[in-house]
């Protein structure tokens, strides 16, 4: 089977590289990656032999029409995916999340293969602190960003195509991911790596806001669950009952690296920031059978602890621009 990953040199997509090529060798794998700040040809290393990489865009309708036609299956992870640069410059986020994925759209449906969409539990806003209310296939849209709007509009463009063009596709809707080769400007590696340099984790506003941690891993394993056994045109949520308010992941940290449980800094609160995301992942575990592996929250992220300990010439290059980025904005 020849597969081809958009985005595959950014986080989520480079482990599912690394883990598809380790655990199937009957799948030969093109990644297609624009290698912007997020994506890091070094992330595919271990796999280079057995992976193609092309440097390109997805809003490049002749190259991906041409790679498309070559393909059995699409994986989509491509995407700008933060929200803080979605507050300060939206306009790639409107160009990668809608107009790419339209154009890998057209492309799958020109050549009739089949299509899995990457997205996010932000496409559904957030939930009250307290409630034991989690987001289901069934829970309205109603993003709060310029990031999850934008992937709350592909997803659309992807039910769209599926019922119009009867494009063979699946989406899945994931909660927040940690694990190796995460960029330093998302929460936990930038608290890693902030202890790591000797300087206090940075809490935006109270801490309390809520995400629901899976490991990248268990995401990954959950995606080809889909592909294998899921049906056409539904959608999956993908979480493994992780959750933690910021407060408590900056607290864990501190007792990983053993520091003071109060040896971190508020910071200026994130404008629109979701108060909690929970992911009812039932549909997931009972008609795909699927189940997470990383079940000990503290257990995975002290492995990643150890992975940007031992990994710090992968991350070391962005950490100063990043963090002047953050300064910028009091953060
Ligand atoms: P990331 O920012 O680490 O990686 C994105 C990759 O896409 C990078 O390699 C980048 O170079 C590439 N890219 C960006 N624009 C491109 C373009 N125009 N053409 C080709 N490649 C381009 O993101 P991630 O955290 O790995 O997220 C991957 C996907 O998973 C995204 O679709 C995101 O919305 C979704 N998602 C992420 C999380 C999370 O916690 N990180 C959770 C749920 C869903
Ligand atoms: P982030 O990793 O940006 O993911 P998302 O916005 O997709 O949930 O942030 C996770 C949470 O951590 C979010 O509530 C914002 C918060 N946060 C901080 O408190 N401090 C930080 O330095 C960063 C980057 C995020």
């Amino acid at each position: 089977m020849q597969v081809l990953v958009t985005g595959g040199a950014g986080f989520i997509g480079a482990n599912f590289v690394q883990q598809t090529v380790r655990e199937r060798p009957d799948v030969r794998v093109t990644v297609l990656d624009a290698l912007t700040y997020a994506g890091d040809r070094s992330s595919l290393d271990a796999v280079a032999d057995r992976v193609e990489l092309v440097e390109g865009s997805i809003t490049d309708a002749p190259l991906v029409d041409r790679l498309v036609g070559e393909s059995d299956l699409v994986v989509h992870f491509a995407a700008e995916s933060h929200n803080d640069n979605s507050l300060n410059d939206p306009s790639p986020f409107v160009q990668t999340n809608l107009v790419g994925t339209f154009t890998l759209l057209e492309a799958v449906r020109k050549h009739g293969v089949r299509f899995h969409h990457i997205s996010t539990d932000e496409v559904y806003g957030d939930l009250p602190l307290d409630t034991p209310e989690r987001f289901t296939p069934e829970t309205p849209y109603n993003p709060s960003s310029p990031y999850s709007s934008t992937k709350a509009g592909s997803d659309l463009l992807v039910r769209a195509w599926v019922r119009s063009f009867g494009v063979q596709a699946t989406i899945s809707n994931c909660s927040n991911n940690y694990g190796p080769y995460q960029h330093i400007e998302k929460f936990i590696p930038r608290q890693v790596t902030n202890l790591i340099d000797g300087v206090r984790p940075r809490l935006y506003g109270a801490g309390l806001n809520v995400r629901d941690w899976i490991h990248v891993e268990d995401h990954n394993s959950a995606v080809w669950s889909i592909i294998e056994k899921g049906q056409v045109g539904e959608t999956y949520l993908i979480g493994a009952d992780g959750e933690a308010s910021n407060l408590d992941v900056v607290r864990t940290l501190l007792e990983i690296f053993g520091r003071d449980a109060d040896d971190f800094d508020h910071v200026t609160d994130r404008a629109g920031h979701d108060l909690r995301y929970a992911i009812d992942a039932s549909r997931l575990r009972t008609e795909l059978g699927w189940a997470p592996r990383y079940t000990d929250f503290r257990e995975g992220l002290a492995a990643t602890v150890d992975w940007y300990r031992e990994h710090e010439a992968w991350w070391r290059g962005a950490k100063a621009l990043t963090e002047a980025k953050y300064a910028r904005s009091g953060q």
